[in-house]
């Protein structure tokens, strides 16, 4: 008989601590192990036990969720089961917010009602536009976005009350309708134009719009664009464990108000390598110029020099569909607005890069940053706003994951171990016997 034969499968590892000869059986669940199953394999009592190291998780699970699916492999997204392509087809992003918020698609009465909600807090404390306009002219949105969000914690002092179910919808709702507020305001803050504020006759989109780039009455929507706008945010609106939803788990995990908690989800997406990527695809492009550039830029990447921004991604390793969604969404926008000259840098370098071995062996594809910028860009954002326009479509996936955190009995203050690499004891040195 084989091994194999003798063998008796199970969702067990078995695990032989080689220093202590000691075996241990680690039960297999949702395709994980527990760390703390590790904590027990000890050399004497003194020691703490094993503990797993993983920088930057690159291979740990820090929830349980049931928000978001990705798989990586596939290419497959979907909100609370509905894949990506579904909906951003054919809902809005007040659907898809309430969608991945309550877990349901709402029926016409529940969104009634969860529009209604939104658009009677679309407005923001007139001390909050003395609190922007301390801002430099030439500040970036981004940092005033952040701020912004942080200080309306100190306007809703009844938001710190989290174990509230009803005030956590309040404070959502808050969260959804001021985001486009505040974005819009900052918009024309860095422009020296008046504010304008919230309309509250147009929806959700045209609203924001409105207030972005009305200059003395209504701004005539453009439908394309307006719906362009709409399936971009869609597609932004959660992804499962990223940097900044991971900012606001583990800084809502304090149980601190959710302005707070989502203010550090605003700072992580700021981050070049995260939601700011797509402000570095649009600078990347301007660097590279024309297309008759673009061998000596790959070049440049290929020895380490930096990075081909929009590309790769910690979990897609096939093409991100959110992509591919944004190139359809693109045409429709090129349409309308005439094409963007950058497109055809961003399409040549796409092209090439995907033949080239140094991509292809680390399956580095277009993420959702490739071409988004080229389609706010040519909607009349301005580069630096890019990343502002990230934030509105992740709002609704940032308060989604930081309920579920509060409501997961597993969930507790988030605060990892580390790996001291610092000095043994030594004695301290009065300053005069220094150096
Ligand atoms: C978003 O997590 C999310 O879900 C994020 C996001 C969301 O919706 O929330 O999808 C949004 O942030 C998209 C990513 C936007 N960022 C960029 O486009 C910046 C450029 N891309 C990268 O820096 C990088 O690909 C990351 C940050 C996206 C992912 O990095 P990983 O998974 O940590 O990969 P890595 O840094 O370990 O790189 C693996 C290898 C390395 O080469 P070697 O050391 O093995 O030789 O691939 C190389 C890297 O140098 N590499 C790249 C590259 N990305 C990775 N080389 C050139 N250009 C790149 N873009």
């Amino acid at each position: 008989m084989s091994n194999k034969d003798q063998f008796v499968f199970s969702d067990t590892l078995s695990v032989t601590d080689n220093r202590t000869a000691q075996q241990y059986q680690l039960p297999i669940t949702d395709g994980t192990v527990r760390a703390m199953d590790f904590r027990q394999m000890k050399v004497d009592v003194d020691d703490f036990g094993l503990m797993t190291y993983d920088p930057a998780f690159t291979n740990t699970a820090c929830c349980r969720s049931a928000i978001t699916f990705i798989d990586g492999e596939r290419g497959i997204l979907r909100y609370r089961g509905y894949p990506i392509e579904q909906l951003a087809e054919t809902t809005s992003f007040l659907e898809v917010a309430y969608l991945l918020q309550v877990g349901e698609l709402p029926t016409p009465d529940q969104l009634k009602v969860w529009t209604d909600d939104i658009r009677y807090h679309t407005y923001v404390h007139t001390k909050v536009l003395k609190f922007l306009e301390g801002f430099l002219y030439d500040a970036h949105p981004m940092g005033m976005l952040l701020g912004a969000v942080g200080a309306l914690s100190t306007f809703y002092p009844d938001a710190k009350d989290i174990q509230n179910p009803a005030n956590r919808y309040l404070q959502r709702v808050r969260l959804m309708a001021k985001i486009p507020t505040l974005a819009a305001f900052a918009f024309r803050h860095v422009r020296g134009l008046p504010f304008v504020f919230p309309d509250n006759d147009l929806d959700y989109i045209g609203n924001f719009v409105n207030m972005t780039f009305s200059i003395g009455g209504k701004h005539e929507p453009n439908p394309i664009l307006q719906r362009a706008l709409q399936i971009l945010l869609i597609l932004h609106a959660d992804h499962e464990q990223n940097c900044s939803t991971s900012a606001v788990r583990s800084v809502g995990s304090s149980h601190v108000d959710p302005f707070s908690a989502v203010s550090a989800g605003i700072a992580a997406l700021y981050g070049p390598l995260h939601g700011g990527a797509n402000e570095a695809v649009l600078t990347m492009l301007d660097v590279i110029g024309d297309k008759a550039n673009i061998p000596s830029y790959i070049e440049r990447v290929k020895q380490g020099e930096m990075r081909l921004m929009g590309f790769g991604h910690r979990v897609y390793k096939s093409y991100d569909p959110r992509a591919k969604l944004i190139k359809r969404v693109a045409d429709d926008v090129f349409a309308e607005t005439g094409l963007n000259p950058k497109l055809e840098i961003a399409l040549e370098l796409e092209r090439i890069a995907l033949e080239d071995d140094y991509f292809v062996s680390r399956k580095l594809y277009p993420n959702v940053d490739f071409y988004s910028g080229l389609i706010y860009q040519a909607m009349g954002y301005p580069t630096d706003y890019f990343t502002v326009l990230f934030a509105i479509g992740r709002m609704p996936g940032w308060l989604a994951q930081w309920e579920e955190m509060l409501l997961d009995k597993e969930q507790k203050i988030s605060r990892p171990r580390q790996i001291y690499t610092g000095y043994p004891e030594r004695p301290f040195v009065p300053l005069a016997q220094r150096g």
